[in-house]
């Protein structure tokens, strides 16, 4: 079983959607067009028990960036990830995914599959490529998520944030430039949260290559460090705002 699921190229296609100013601004920044590669026009899905998910759902990505979804449960956030990535598809709508995706679960065992570092990032590297390269692109990635050396560590001695870190260097092996982070923090101590929360940062804010990240949380202090965050609600995802205005809106209703 592959790992890291991955999807690329799904209906590649113009859409234009509502953004606020904020929003908007972004995306003039990161394209100076208003082409987004990841988009949702008035997409719905109900589950086969007849159960409806997202409904008319109308969003986009501006671009490279750390962009965050909040929303309570059973809004659609997970069913929209799997729509994203291409594990469902939409009964109505127009879905345009033209980044590779790579998925990051709340729980880092239900992706870790081999016994060891490498072996597991293996999985998800091209097997076309000689050894030598595969080295390379292994210790790359493992660097840039803070685990240079640890190749050969037995995955079972990682911390959890460790594990989450492993995570998201399949993720890079695997050359995914669209990262869905599923409530990656949920299951970790603050300063494992804060590491994750700066690897993403990192990556999505590089000068060269820059990832675009979709985060889910719970956490409402997280949103503060995103570019940009948005509400979902019964199968709706809100307009972007900043990750600021959006906590201080929502904090109330959390207490
Ligand atoms: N595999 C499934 N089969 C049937 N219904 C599902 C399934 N997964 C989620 N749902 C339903 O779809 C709706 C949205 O769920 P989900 O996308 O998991 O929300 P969230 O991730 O925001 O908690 C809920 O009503 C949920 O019960
Ligand atoms: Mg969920």
């Amino acid at each position: 079983m592959k790992r890291l699921l991955q999807v690329e190229g799904i209906n590649v296609q113009a859409s234009h959607l509502k953004l606020d100013g904020m929003a908007r601004g972004k995306a003039m920044n990161h394209s100076q067009k208003e082409f987004h590669q990841v988009s949702l026009d008035k997409v719905s899905y109900s589950w086969p028990s007849g159960t409806p998910a997202i409904r008319q759902c109308s969003f986009s990505i501006p671009g490279p960036g750390l962009w965050m979804l909040v929303g309570s449960n059973g809004s659609g956030k997970s069913t929209l990830f799997k729509l994203l990535s291409g594990l469902l598809k939409p009964e109505f709508g127009t879905l345009t995914c033209s980044l590779k995706v790579a998925l990051v679960f709340q729980n880092p065992d239900h992706q870790l599959l081999l016994p060891s570092c490498e072996s597991d990032l293996l999985l998800s590297l091209s097997q076309k490529l000689n050894i030598s390269k595969k080295e390379h692109i292994i210790n790359t990635a493992l660097e840039q998520v803070g685990l240079a050396g640890m190749q050969s560590r037995p995955i079972h001695t990682l911390s959890g944030g460790q594990k989450q870190r492993l995570a998201i260097a399949g993720a890079l092996v695997s050359e995914a430039k669209l990262l869905l982070l599923d409530e990656p923090t949920a299951l970790l101590d603050p300063a494992s949260q804060q590491t994750i929360l700066d690897i993403v940062q990192q990556l999505s804010h590089r000068s060269d290559n820059p990832l675009t990240a979709l985060w889910i949380t719970h956490r409402l202090e997280e949103l503060d460090q995103s570019d940009g965050a948005a509400r979902m609600e019964n199968g709706q995802i809100g307009p972007w705002q900043s990750g600021n205005q959006l906590r201080k809106l929502l904090q109330p209703l959390a207490s």
